[in-house]
């Protein structure tokens, strides 16, 4: 059988949409290539957030089709994700050795149109097209393989977006909101906590927005009827989830849910249900998300950071900007105020709360009392990481349109001047984390040096520390010895 091997670019979602795809591939016979130069087949998992990612995409299909025309022609070439939805038959246009071009709604046909292709029953193929029920089709994982247990996986919860911030692509690469239902993701972690996961994050574009709208048109997302949604049916096959009855109307996901709940729960978003489901797992050590935005960032899931002790105390919170004339250019639906106070309320249920974010500096008619005011809010909240991205114009979006687009040299400064304060608040706050005691699940060998081993801390912070594979997956106590760049270093307090 043919080998295949897939780069990822850009976010969390798509490595695991490329997970999916390679889990997938290899269910069918597939081999994994460990390099580009080793398959048969190449496939580029692509991001459209900013150009850099497309240009970055675009350059390395280029480069390896050169390559292929002399020393490999009978190489495949795939793009797929958020660049092959946007752009579609460009791409061929544009590179026409290109095999296949699968948009964000068809990665589960991947492995069929390449079947078709290597059979030489089809000579290209492009799909782009909408699918229903295509939230529910990023399900499978490869764990690993190699007999080393994965510790940790990500779940998609729900695809799309429909806040359409005016600098954003992504919801017309992702299209609009579909959730998949509790019972369906619950029994994807089950499986994966059966398989020896101890930790799962729950992805989605907005997870604060799951299960309030459009969820595959026709059901809904979360159990109806009057069982607690504590403890959700959960079906022997997570495919099958029994359809509910069409919706009767009206925008309401959440009502819905509240009807359903009965009393006592009516304050619930569907997501703290979802929560509150993942949470009833056994053998389920942690639970992460990302990302939430602030606009639907509700009581109910700061209350649940204090009620559920396998939600882990760290929170990737996009702010995007600390003015709120920007804020409201950029449409993200909140103030600086509502944002500063959602961080004063969970660091009062979560004391020490590891929090990270999202800042985009030079946005069109971005004044410097604007920076300043992001200056500000990053001094405010001492985020322990943030990632900053100097703004990109982006096809279809309206802040591409806008007046007063700012010169690169702009950017660029800003950007430094930020980056220089979020690392010099990060610095001095890792410092603080020296000879205390953190817990941290082992999730294996350190990237950077593999003959040390790597944890992560309930708030999400690295610590590498000298152990051995036998540590993998257990939760331990460890002493921190030294802190560097967004890295702790550290001794296990208790060596089993
Ligand atoms: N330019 C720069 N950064 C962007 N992001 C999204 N769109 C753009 C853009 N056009 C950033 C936002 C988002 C992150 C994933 O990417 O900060 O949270």
């Amino acid at each position: 059988m043919p080998s295949v091997f897939i780069k990822t670019y850009g976010c969390q979602m798509n490595e695991r949409d490329s997970e999916a795809v390679a889990a997938q591939l290899v269910a069918k016979g597939y081999s994994l290539a460990k390099s580009e130069a080793m398959a048969d087949v190449v496939l580029l998992n692509t991001c459209s957030v900013r150009d850099m990612a497309e240009r970055k995409a675009l350059n390395k299909m280029a480069n390896m089709i050169g390559i292929a025309k002399k020393e490999r022609p009978n190489q495949v070439f795939g793009f797929m994700g958020c660049m092959a939805q946007s752009r579609g038959q460009e791409l061929v246009d544009k590179l026409p050795d290109v095999d296949l071009v699968v948009g964000t709604q068809k990665f589960h046909r991947t492995a069929d149109y390449l079947d078709e292709i290597l059979a030489g029953r089809r000579e290209k193929i492009v799909d782009t097209a909408a699918e229903e029920k295509s939230e529910a089709a990023i399900r499978e994982h490869l764990l690993n393989g190699n007999a080393q247990t994965s510790v940790s996986a990500f779940v998609s919860i729900m695809q799309g977006c429909n806040q359409y911030c005016t600098f954003c692509i992504v919801p017309y690469t992702r299209g609009e909101e579909r959730s998949r239902t509790i019972d369906d993701i619950v029994a994807e972690c089950r499986d994966l906590v059966s398989r020896g996961v101890k930790e799962i994050t729950l992805l989605g574009q907005i997870v604060t927005s799951y299960g309030k709208r459009g969820v595959g048109r026709a059901d809904l997302p979360v159990s109806q009827g009057s069982a607690p949604i504590q403890t959700p049916p959960i079906l022997p096959n997570a495919g099958t989830t029994s359809p509910s009855p069409p919706r009767s109307g009206g925008e309401g996901r959440g009502e819905v849910v509240l009807r359903a709940q009965g009393e006592g729960h009516s304050k619930k978003s569907p997501f703290v249900q979802l929560l509150d489901a993942v949470h009833a797992i056994d053998g389920l050590e942690r639970i992460r998300f990302t990302s939430p935005h602030p606009k639907g960032y509700g009581d109910d899931l700061v209350e649940a950071y204090a009620r559920l002790p396998k939600l882990c105390e760290s929170a990737h919170l996009p702010v995007q900007s600390g003015s709120d004339r920007l804020l409201k250019i950029m449409h993200r639906g909140y103030t600086r105020e509502r944002f500063l106070g959602i961080i004063e309320k969970l660091r009062r249920a979560k004391p020490g709360i590891g929090l990270s974010t999202d800042i985009i500096v030079g946005f069109p008619g971005e004044t410097e009392e604007d920076f300043e005011q992001t200056l500000s809010i990053a001094r405010e909240v001492e985020f322990d990481q943030a990632y900053i991205f100097k703004y990109s114009p982006r096809r279809d979006t309206p802040a591409a349109d806008m007046e007063g687009q700012l010169p690169t040299a702009v950017k660029e400064e800003r950007n430094e001047r930020l980056l220089r304060l979020v690392n010099e608040i990060a610095a001095r706050n890792y410092e603080k984390l020296v000879n205390t005691q953190v817990q941290i699940l082992v999730e294996g060998p350190s990237k950077k040096n593999p003959a040390r081993m790597m944890g992560r801390t309930r708030c999400n912070k690295i610590v590498v520390f000298d152990g051995s594979e036998r540590h993998r997956g257990q939760i331990m106590d460890v002493k921190i010895t030294r802190a560097g760049s967004f890295t702790l270093y550290g001794d296990p307090a208790i060596l089993e």
